[in-house]
């Protein structure tokens, strides 16, 4: 997930353009780039890391009063590591191109533009726009009519922004999948990926649709669907920027919970092919000599990591063992050189996943890490690293990140079972499409969420609350209950569901609340024997579930679908939107609730 900005104008067009980067931050930059174009002169600057590199690096630089155009881009890695060279704005000979999203068939054209000469400077998939839009330009002459070629030949998410020598005073643009908002004020014509970047300057906005594309100057603008123009309705701007920054969202954990279909299939691309699984970040050789996983995390990425043993073991049939880092680094572990040491941490910088993470690189074990920030210690340290792109997660508790992690843990299992020979090209398409129907299943249902909304005032009081799960739902289960206490301070325990007679049953009565996680598709019989255990004992139970259960206070109904991992994604998205509620009615501080931070960098 990136950032993009533009600026057509005359003024102080560098600043514009660097002010409207610090708004998107909350995108995340692994790197940042602008390029502005006055009359015939370009400059373009690029730097990796924080906003402040770029700004130090184009300090120099004045755009002065003249007119001219300029666009930006702050950088998340998804192809290619974080480095300058990767850092957009991408450029062919005399054209400059800025994207967020990700082109799917870049390979492909990158290998025919490659046969016609062209040579490209980076990893990404992002290059190819501009070296295609030059050889269309070559063909048609027309620089509209080149841009039309372009976008038409990309699949994918995309918006971007392209300026050309050969049109000095023009931006081009196209919106498919990735948002990208066009903006007019007095001082000039605006581009951002949202609207914080536009308050103060635009005063009226088109949010721009899928497969919409156009070009601005100073005097004229013009959009168009499908080759024909459009005549686009513009909207006022709203002036609060906080409200903005979180696209309309309450909180930004309210916003990472409904981005989170999108952000699945940002993981997912590139690595779940047609018929296949594939990392660019390794191949099968990771696991030579490899009998065991061990797995290492701490708090939510600890919860992923014990479900994703349930994947690994059933899946690819490797011997998984999960461990709680703070408890791994100090009990003088027996580890063998046949284990792959893996690490999950979001943050890539917790204290006690680094310190494990060094004790099975001193007893030589091949190291894995998944994480969602690139050139984080851990991610420095470890021999591999698969990321999980989930984009900047400014909410403490962990919502998309937790996703994220299941999904590549859901990919890993199948690349190593593929690799063992355990699952034939027709096995792995049905898993492919249960992975596509799971990250559809985390779009957010407003009906749900109403619901969630209205049972969450019930949950107010009361002793306590269990999560309860059987299997891969017992961790979905421990992660439900941390939800809920770090952002209500409600007490909570997440249970397997197949332990309540063997104590915590004495604590059933009716301030006992208990929500019980009961799919269809996995041992359902099991847990809806012990959720009746329960009620007998005159439990408050909320069951979610695709099917009624007699026994329960109240129902959360999820889709009814063939696949547990389906269901497991959906409850998973339950469990964050009732804390999510739970947590607003009692007046809590969602994105950033009491004694704790996103990044525990201490012991
Ligand atoms: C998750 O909601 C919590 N904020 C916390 O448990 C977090 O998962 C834990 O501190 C681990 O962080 P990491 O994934 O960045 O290593």
């Amino acid at each position: 997930m990136c950032g993009i900005v533009g600026y057509i104008g005359k003024d102080d067009i560098k600043n514009r353009l660097l002010d409207g980067l610090a708004e998107l931050e909350y995108r995340g930059y692994d790197s940042a780039g602008i390029a502005i174009l006055q009359e015939s002169d370009l400059s373009i600057y690029k730097a990796t890391g924080k906003l402040e590199n770029l700004r130090e690096k184009a300090k120099e630089y004045s755009s002065g009063d003249t007119f001219g155009i300029g666009i930006g881009h702050t950088r998340w890695a998804t192809h290619g590591k974080p480095t300058e060279a990767n850092a957009h704005p991408h450029f062919a000979e005399f054209s400059y191109v800025v994207h967020n999203g990700i082109i799917e068939n870049y390979s492909e054209i990158k290998k025919e533009l490659t046969k016609k000469g062209c040579s490209f400077l980076s990893q990404t998939d992002t290059e190819v726009i501009v070296h295609l839009f030059e050889e269309n330009l070559k063909e048609h002459k027309n620089t509209l009519v080149a841009f039309e070629k372009t976008i038409s030949s990309l699949k994918g998410a995309y918006a971007i922004l392209l300026i050309t020598k050969n049109s000095p005073e023009t931006i081009y643009f196209a919106k498919n999948g990735s948002p990208l908002i066009y903006g007019k004020g007095e001082n000039g014509i605006y581009f951002a990926s949202s609207d914080a970047p536009l308050i103060g300057s635009a005063s009226e906005v088109v949010y721009l649709e899928d497969g919409e594309y156009g070009y601005a100057t100073n005097s004229e603008e013009k959009f168009f669907l499908d080759f024909k123009e459009l005549n686009p309705e513009f909207k006022k701007l709203h002036v609060n920027k906080t409200f903005a920054q979180k696209d309309g969202f309450r909180y930004f954990m309210e916003k990472e919970i409904y981005e989170q279909h999108q952000i699945l299939l940002e993981t997912m691309m590139g690595r779940v092919l047609e018929h296949d699984i594939v990392f660019e970040e390794f191949d099968a050789g990771i696991l030579v000599g490899v009998e065991s996983i061990k797995i290492c995390a701490c708090g939510t990425s600890y919860h992923s990591a014990l479900a994703g043993s349930y994947l690994l073991e059933r899946i690819a049939k490797i011997r998984t063992h999960v461990e709680i880092a703070s408890e791994f680094r100090y009990k003088e572990p027996i580890l063998k050189e046949s284990e792959l040491f893996v690490v999950i941490s979001q943050s890539g910088e917790t204290a006690d996943t680094l310190e494990a993470l060094k004790i099975a690189k001193a007893s030589g074990l091949k190291t894995l890490a998944i994480c969602n920030v690139d050139n984080s210690s851990i991610v420095r340290l470890a021999d591999f690293t698969i990321l999980t792109r989930a984009g900047i997660e400014k909410g403490v508790a962990s919502t998309k990140a937790f996703a994220t992690q299941i999904m590549v843990l859901w990919m890993l299992s199948l690349f190593f079972a593929k690799f063992k020979g355990h699952l034939q090209k027709s096995d792995i398409k049905k898993e492919l499409h249960k992975m596509i129907e799971s990250a559809a299943s985390t779009k957010v249902d407003e009906k749900l969420h109403e619901r969630l909304k209205k049972l969450s005032k019930r949950f107010l009081h009361g002793h306590g609350f269990f999560f309860i799960g059987r299997d891969i739902f017992f961790p979905l289960a421990l992660e439900g209950a941390l939800k809920l206490k770090e952002i209500s301070y409600l007490h909570a325990e997440g249970y397997p569901a197949g332990e309540m007679k063997h104590g915590p049953i004495a604590l059933a009565d009716s301030e006992l609340f208990t929500i019980a996680l009961m799919p269809k598709n996995l041992l359902f019989e099991k847990i809806k024997s012990n959720v009746e255990e329960i009620a007998a004992r005159d439990a408050t139970i909320a069951a979610i579930s695709p099917i009624c259960i007699d026994s329960a206070d109240d129902m959360i109904y999820i889709q009814n679908s063939d696949s547990y991992m389906v269901e497991f994604f959906e409850m998973m998205v339950v469990l964050q939107l009732f804390a999510l509620e739970v947590s607003i009615r009692l007046g809590n501080d969602v994105d950033m609730p009491r004694n704790l931070a996103k990044s525990v960098t201490v012991e």
